[in-house]
């Protein structure tokens, strides 16, 4: 069976969180011991930031004019391989050679063209895929497309909703001005005043997917759905949760060569030089007792930003140590660029993205918050097990999924249920009371090192999906 996978990001060439890991991680896991069954590949857009390096190494297949209805657009392809796994480009400059990769009010025109282009490249590629695998509202037209104009691909469609709350809603005139599909294809594509890509791309797939067994079913409710509830109740059969893994071999502490000392299961006592290292290098004293909390996260109220703040003082004013890293609303960077400010020597705010500091603060880390407010799946919660960082998370979506509270039997970390600070810092509290018993502490973090979080099991899913799919004639 021959695969496609289009999205707008992916590992190695080009990432900005989880979705873009996801497009690294699972072709492989597929391909893994499977090359004679299934053969999946990847289609990206082409944007600026990908090197010199790797645009040489690229082959150039073909060149053609993708028309949107006001104006036909250049679109190069490109194909090259990596890892074993064979990737093609989409190529316009005026579309995706921009400073940044998203965040541009055309967003929804340039995904519109790119999920054209993917459909119209196909003829030029030297591959022919039964299944195209579409990713987030990005490739959303793709399933629409094919729905309404494409029956000559004979090709079938898998959408993945990676986060509901990014639906490529747009402006009505867009349904006139680019999107070139029939008539009728304007009830689908609009919904509540607008153009809404995700909502059409639900109508119109074969079969969709969420990235957790537990977001699936969260979004039949509103309260998650962000207004999508009686799309997904509509279309309930064709939606499954299939839970994301991560890529063991590349996020392992034992070799990964961005951490100060590598170590494992058998060698935690490593894991405190990592921790000293760590203290040293974002300027907090280093003591190798006290408990060093860590944030990795986009800065936005949905991954529960605006609880931790809410409980943050109260945390302080106990013998801790808190390092924040990410980017995100003004707002919110702005505070914690304040709470360093009030709090020398308890916090570090590292207000940038870095995959490298990232990894030593996994590596440094006692604990890990992932407070979501909601979260389809989360992926850092299962790679700060993996270096031994007791995750602490709110029971909702995918971290219910993969996340048990210590007071269960088998527990590997610290969940709230209610979603305000204090239930957070009772979690916390709670999490506190075992630190303070080194024996447990240490039979913790050595449990949840060990914890399988691979894609095997969940690549087996998407595989039997594909082959339901397969199945399906058209
Ligand atoms: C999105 C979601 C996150 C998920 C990731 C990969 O970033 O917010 O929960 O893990 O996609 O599917």
């Amino acid at each position: 069976i021959n695969i496609l996978m289009a999205a707008s990001e992916g590992v190695p060439f080009f990432v900005t969180g989880g979705l873009g890991e996801v497009i690294g991680a699972l072709p492989k896991a597929i391909m893994k011991d499977n090359k004679d069954r299934f053969d999946v590949r990847v289609v990206l857009p082409l944007y600026d930031s990908i090197s010199p390096q790797e645009r040489n190494k690229m082959q150039f297949l073909g060149h053609f004019h993708v028309e949107l209805a006001w104006r036909k657009q250049y679109c190069g392809v490109f194909r090259t391989e990596k890892d074993g796994i064979t990737y093609y480009f989409i190529d316009n400059e005026f579309y995706f050679k921009r400073a940044i990769p998203y965040g541009y009010d055309d967003d929804g025109e340039r995904f519109a063209f790119f999920s054209k282009a993917v459909l119209e490249s196909i003829h030029v590629m030297d591959f022919e895929p039964n299944i195209i695998h579409c990713h987030d509202w990005q490739t959303a037209l793709i399933p629409v497309y094919l729905h309404f104009s494409y029956h000559h691909l004979h090709l079938k469609s898998l959408f993945t909703i990676h986060n509901i709350e990014y639906q490529g809603k747009n402006n009505l005139h867009m349904l006139e001005d680019i999107i070139g599909l029939p008539a009728e294809a304007r009830s689908v594509l609009e919904y509540n005043g607008c153009v809404n890509l995700m909502k059409a791309a639900i109508e119109c797939a074969y079969h969709v997917n969420t990235v957790s067994p537990n977001y699936a079913s969260e979004l039949k409710n509103d309260y998650f759905a962000k207004g999508l509830a009686r799309i997904i109740q509509r279309n309930g059969q064709k939606v499954k949760g299939i839970l994301n893994g991560i890529d063991m071999d590349l996020y392992n502490p034992e070799t990964d060569p961005a951490i100060f000392v590598n170590y494992n299961q058998q060698t935690i006592e490593k894991k405190k030089l990592n921790k000293t290292e760590l203290q040293r290098l974002v300027n907090l004293p280093v003591e190798e007792k006290v408990p060093l909390f860590a944030i990795v996260s986009r800065l936005v109220t949905h991954k529960g930003i605006d609880i931790v703040a809410a409980m943050m003082e109260k945390l302080l004013s106990e013998k801790v140590q808190v390092v924040i890293l990410g980017i995100g609303e003004r707002k919110f960077e702005d505070y914690f660029k304040w709470l360093q400010d009030q709090y020398q020597g308890k916090v570090a705010s590292l207000i940038t993205f870095n995959q490298d500091l990232a990894r030593k603060i996994y590596a440094g880390s006692d604990f890990f918050l992932m407070p979501s407010k909601s979260e389809p799946c989360g992926l850092a919660q299962m790679i700060a097990s993996r270096y031994g960082a007791v995750p602490i998370v709110h029971g909702v979506g995918g971290l219910r999924d993969t996340i048990q509270d210590c007071s269960k039997g088998e527990g590997n970390g610290f969940v709230f249920e209610q979603y305000n600070g204090n239930d957070l810092l009772h979690s916390i509290f709670r999490g506190l009371e075992t630190y303070k018993n080194e024996q447990d502490w240490n039979a913790l973090v050595e449990w949840i090192m060990g914890i399988d979080f691979s894609w095997g099991k969940s690549a087996r899913e998407y595989e039997r999906l594909y082959m339901e799919l397969d199945k399906v004639l058209i």
